[in-house]
């Protein structure tokens, strides 16, 4: 195998590896098995509103690598959990992972196939574009996203059924202001702890 060298890297790619190495949550999240540090903004959010419950049907978009389907599938334990992601996601304990492109309908289609008709309690998303280095497009191509992955909760999600989507400030927000105050019945975005000072995500949590 080939030796790993951090002098190969980018300069941007040396930052993130910098960054990791001294993050403290990242090795908090080691510990307690879990894959990514993301799961301290899941637990936050969810240890005050309190909407993941077992018996539920529970889908996690941009799931990878995997440690809010982890937590959720562990809370879920008799219910539906479904991982889908554009990279491929290590098998997790009750969790039927997609791999594939959100924004395709072919795979919109597969990922309602497994509720036997039934909609969905939760949608989680996380997804987050890679980055351009452009903040502003970067905001207005993520905040695209969760507003699609907004357009299929409103179709596949229960009568007050919650979602929990990656937003970003800037560009695009606006829309997804807009979009969630004229089709749910309450909003919230959050800045968890955990998430980094210099990022510009903010978590909208809502109900139907
Ligand atoms: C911040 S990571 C998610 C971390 C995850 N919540 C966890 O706890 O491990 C964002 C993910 O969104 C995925 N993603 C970006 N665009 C996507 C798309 N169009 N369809 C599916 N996944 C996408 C990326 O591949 C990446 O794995």
């Amino acid at each position: 195998m080939k030796k790993f060298q951090k002098k190969n890297l980018s300069h941007s790619s040396k930052l993130w590896l910098t960054r990791q190495l001294n993050d403290p949550l990242v090795s908090e999240a080691k510990k307690l098995n879990y894959r990514s540090r993301a799961i301290f903004k899941l637990i936050e959010i969810n240890e005050k509103h309190k909407f993941l419950k077992n018996n539920q049907n529970i889908i996690d978009l941009g799931a990878a690598p995997g440690s809010w389907s982890q937590y959720s599938s562990k809370i879920n334990k008799d219910g539906y959990n479904i991982a889908m992601d554009l990279l491929k996601i290590d098998p997790i304990a009750n969790c039927k992972i997609v791999t594939g492109d959100f924004t395709e309908d072919q795979v919109k289609e597969k990922l309602i196939k497994g509720t036997k008709g039934e909609k969905f309690d939760v949608v989680l998303s996380d997804i987050a574009e890679n980055s351009t280095g452009n903040r502003s497009l970067d905001a207005m191509r993520s905040n695209a996203i969760s507003l699609q992955v907004m357009i299929f909760a409103l179709k596949y999600l229960k009568k007050n059924g919650s979602i929990l989507i990656k937003t970003f400030s800037g560009t695009g927000n606006q829309e997804v202001v807009d979009f969630v105050k004229n089709n749910f019945t309450k909003h919230l975005f959050i800045k968890p702890n955990s998430s980094r000072k210099e990022s510009k995500e903010l978590y909208l949590y809502s109900v139907l």
